[in-house]
């Protein structure tokens, strides 16, 4: 896949505070300019004890700045001239001494000043905790997380696992690619910001033997990047998955499931608590009465087996049927080969629904990009071809828009 440049034209500065996840900040700042960003360093004295400027500098292309009286500034407000630039700021690592600093207001050092300095409207500031499970379970520890959430931080993470000092639990700095994923949302519109928004997702497998089914060559990609845009976007998201190999996106509630009965059995109990449901999932519309408890042998005898057939649920139409006050505002995804808008305005209205995204089939199964149809009762909007992603975010908004004419 050819690399996102989710924040070109932004400019990020990254402060390290002490701690052994230093190490992580060289990958991050790295990864922060491959998708676009300029980065600025700032580091404190005890950063410097883990890391060298000259390592930051060489990946950024900038010098550090690590003082407050740095006299290449040219007003010599390091504090301003800093944080004005800035579109973000992230603390990666931040220990707990610097979210304690950063809880109290205190600015004895150039991070933890331009952290207050930063003009909290438009800049927002993302921290990434990084110290010892005992440091990060402490209640004074505890108490300065809340506060600075309370006072607009993004607190990221922290992870859990295996620590530098060997023991194990929460308190791990989050991976570089995840500080992106979050730097990189909170740029997104919060259009769905305070709603809950439920995907189905992939392909669903109806076993025909223990070892054997029938699936389709459905990858989840578009599901799983709408759960992203939707998540970007500010919505509590569910993801019911059919078995695929995705990761699943930050944020995101994920409830694994194989057949389409198992997708239907998950979907239906959660749907009246959504406000959107959104069916991306290539469902199979047929399965074997009864799947065999022993796997089928060959025999002799030259004769193929043959399978009764049963029809699946539709699990689209069924959500769409619940009552008023327990039905979500329903998506429906259209895969065909031909006459894709007709059959697109057939299906809003076979499955009672008032958005449908149509594309041509074969040219989208396991496809990085696309280019869709949204289609609804006013007409056809097509989106060029794009990445996955791309397509989204599109379609976030224009759901989001249409919410809101809803509301
Ligand atoms: O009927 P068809 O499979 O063409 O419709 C596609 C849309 O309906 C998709 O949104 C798909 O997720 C949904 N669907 C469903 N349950 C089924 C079949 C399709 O939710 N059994």
């Amino acid at each position: 896949m050819t690399q996102r440049l989710d924040l070109q034209g932004r400019h990020i500065v990254l402060g390290l505070s002490g701690g052994v996840a230093c190490f992580k900040s060289a990958e991050l700042a790295r990864e922060l300019i491959r998708a676009g960003a300029t980065v600025q360093v700032v580091m404190t004295e005890a950063a410097l004890q883990f890391i060298t400027a000259v390592t930051m500098q060489a990946l950024t292309g900038r010098p550090v700045i690590t003082s407050q009286w740095d006299a290449r500034m040219p007003a010599n407000m390091a504090h301003i001239d800093l944080s004005r630039e800035a579109d973000a700021i992230v603390v990666a690592p931040a220990s707990a001494d610097f979210i304690a600093q950063l809880a109290q207001g205190r600015a004895g050092e150039l991070l933890a000043l331009l952290c207050l300095a930063r003009p909290a409207a438009r800049c927002p500031l993302l921290v990434a905790p990084a110290m010892n499970r005992e440091m990060w379970q402490h209640p004074a520890t505890q108490r300065n997380v809340a506060q600075i959430v309370a006072d607009g931080a993004k607190v990221l993470g922290p992870g859990s696992g295996e620590q530098a000092c060997g023991e194990v639990g929460d308190g791990r700095m989050l991976e570089a690619t995840e500080i992106l994923e979050e730097v990189v949302a909170s740029f997104q519109p919060q259009v769905l910001r305070g709603r809950r928004v439920l995907i189905t997702a992939g392909p669903t497998f109806e076993a025909l033997d223990p070892v054997r089914g029938l699936t389709n060559l459905s990858s989840g990609k578009m599901g799983f990047a709408l759960a992203r845009a939707a998540a970007e976007a500010g919505a509590q998201v569910t993801l019911v998955a059919g078995p695929v190999h995705l990761p699943t996106p930050r944020g995101v509630q994920r409830i694994d499931v194989r057949s389409a009965q198992e997708m239907h059995d998950a979907v239906m109990p959660l749907a009246p608590q959504h406000g959107v449901f959104i069916g991306t999932a290539a469902v199979a519309d047929w399965r074997p009465v009864q799947a065999q408890h022993h796997k089928i042998k060959k025999d002799s005898s030259g004769r193929a087996p043959s399978f009764e057939m049963t029809e699946n649920p539709d699990i689209l139409a069924a959500v769409a049927r619940l009552p008023e006050g327990q039905r979500p505002y329903c998506v429906g995804f259209a895969a065909e080969t031909h006459d894709v808008v007709q059959h697109a305005r057939d299906k809003l209205v076979r499955k009672g629904i008032p958005l449908i995204i149509a594309n041509h089939g074969p040219a989208t199964f396991g496809r990085d990009d696309n280019a869709l149809m949204v289609v609804d009762a006013h007409g056809v909007a097509e989106t060029p071809r794009a990445d996955k992603l791309t397509l989204a975010r599109a379609l976030v908004a224009a759901i989001a828009q249409r919410l809101q004419h809803s509301t």
